[in-house]
């Protein structure tokens, strides 16, 4: 009997959309306002959820608090009031849109949670714009 349990979360970053190998032009063209070279803000909701069977002492798929205080230290910690050009190695080659973002998040949060727990990223980089990792 699998059971998802998510917590939800939310940071705000700072960000630029753009390719150096491409001219201004092309930028602009696909970027669009994600492409101002002044920087602009997202406010980031994330939701983390965890699918595993429910362990039978604890009546728990993942301690909740556990849970909060990994998203805390692995992606607030990070990425919270941070420009991720500038201030995050990871995007220091890989351009920061909301996918990528994700698979970041995903892949600094997955050695931390059991094996044998499936783990779901769901990133709102507007509230009208999300996207979803599983691995
Ligand atoms: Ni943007």
């Amino acid at each position: 009997m699998k059971v998802k349990v998510s917590r939800k979360a939310h940071f705000n970053a700072a960000h630029r959309l753009y390719l150096p190998e491409w001219d201004d032009a092309q930028n602009e063209s696909v970027f669009g306002k994600c492409n101002n070279p002044h920087f602009h803000g997202h406010n980031y909701e994330l939701i983390v959820s965890v699918t595993g069977d429910i362990d039978p002492q604890t009546g728990m798929v993942i301690d909740m608090k556990e849970l909060k205080e990994l998203i805390k230290m692995e992606v607030e910690e990070a990425l919270d009031h941070k420009n991720l050009n500038v201030q995050v190695p990871e995007f220091k080659s890989l351009n920061p849109t909301a996918e990528n973002i994700a698979v970041v998040i995903w892949n600094k949060l997955r050695p931390h949670i059991a094996a044998d727990r499936e783990l779901e990223v769901v990133l709102y980089e507007t509230p009208r714009n999300f996207v979803t990792y599983n691995g």
